[in-house]
């Protein structure tokens, strides 16, 4: 791959409340990734409001855009690709980058490729350590999905496991609100664990009966709610960071625990995290010493390449366009796509 010419890509992140632009080189190197957060305005409704986050991506998207290629110091003339999240996600938040991105392409002439929002997440890894390749297992923990993937070559992925009903970051943010700490619910639970008990309360270590490593966290959340009601019958306070390290230990175990189980079998030499609860401290801490344990190499991005941004859309897209996919102007927002589907008339081999 080296000796071939620098591929330079815009990439457009707006799945759900983050406004994002990011200018990559070659999948590996960032030379601007802005993000505008919407936690401000989600904050006063206790959550993602999706007609809200529509409104405001509108708002933002070219002004975070400008400010994307100003930062990299690079003009359109400069860029091989406009890439830009096309689902899963919010279908209105989607929509607003897709035809950002597809005006973009239209006026400037350069291809368009469309991402996979939870394949940009693993590729927050290619950014944070240039000399990891294909192929490694990825734990993708984010507020819509929890996957246990094979990555066997780029852009190319196997689902060991993924959740039945709650996602992990879901979980999170609901258990975050029914104890009162508000949104956003991930960061403010790692935050209370810290000083509190994660031994305090026991809550269920989920499991799916007929599939070792399917996730389920409907449970865990019950068991939480069922809690808080007795504590309310029986007219005792709760502890809310008892609480909090409480459940967020019993999230981890399960994350840790089907983690290491699927690594033993299928003799995984590598795993990475990704996905906004990728942030998570014990999360991080407990997978690294697992993996330790097991003579694992493992790999975390830093938080702010873990939750939504634009420059994991990029690397994600570089490898897409060095396979040969292109996504034609007909493109559109798939609130449900899966992993490895694909969305687009031109998807390969199409039109430079
Ligand atoms: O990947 P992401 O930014 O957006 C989606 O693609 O969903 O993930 C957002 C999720 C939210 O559920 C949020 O509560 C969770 O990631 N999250 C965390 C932490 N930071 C963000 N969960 C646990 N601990 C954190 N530190
Ligand atoms: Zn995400």
């Amino acid at each position: 791959m080296s000796e071939q010419k620098d591929i330079t890509i815009l990439a457009i992140e707006s799945s759900c409340d983050e406004t994002a632009a990011s200018v990559v080189v070659n999948g590996r190197t960032v030379l601007s990734n802005e993000i505008s957060s919407q936690i401000d305005i989600h904050t006063l409704y206790g959550g993602v409001v999706p007609e809200i986050a529509s409104r405001r991506h509108t708002e933002r998207i070219n002004q975070v855009i400008r400010r994307a290629m100003e930062e990299a110091d690079r003009s359109f003339a400069q860029l091989d690709a406009i890439a830009v999240t096309c689902g899963p996600g919010l279908v209105g938040a989607l929509l607003i980058g897709v035809s950002a991105a597809k005006a973009l392409a239209f006026g400037t002439g350069l291809p368009l490729i469309g991402v996979h929002h939870i394949e940009g997440h693993i590729s927050a890894n290619f950014i944070a350590f240039p000399e990891l390749e294909p192929p490694f297992a990825c734990l993708v923990v984010s507020g819509g999905h929890t996957h246990l993937v094979r990555v066997s070559d780029y852009g190319e992925y196997e689902i060991l496991g993924r959740t039945r009903d709650d996602a992990a970051g879901e979980a999170f943010d609901k258990v975050a609100r029914a104890i009162g700490l508000g949104y956003p619910g991930g960061p403010k639970i790692d935050q209370a664990a810290k000083l509190g008990n994660p031994e305090a309360i026991h809550f269920p270590r989920g499991r799916v009966a007929d599939s070792a490593y399917d996730f389920t966290f409907s449970g865990i959340k019950s068991a939480v709610l069922n809690y808080l009601n007795q504590m309310d019958v029986k007219g005792e306070a709760i502890r809310v960071n008892d609480v909090a390290a409480s459940f967020q230990q019993a999230v981890v175990d399960v994350l840790v625990g089907h983690a290491m189980e699927a690594a033993e079998q299928y003799g995984f030499r590598r795993l990475a995290l990704a996905g906004g609860v990728a942030s998570n401290s014990a999360l991080r801490r407990q997978l690294r010493a697992a993996c330790g344990e097991c003579g694992i190499d493992f790999f975390c991005p830093p938080p702010v390449l873990c939750t939504d941004n634009a420059a994991m859309i990029g690397s994600a897209a570089y490898y897409e366009y060095r396979r040969g996919v292109r996504s034609g102007y007909d493109l559109n927002a798939v609130p449900n796509l899966q992993l490895g589907e694909r969305v687009s008339a031109l998807r390969r081999g199409g039109v430079e």
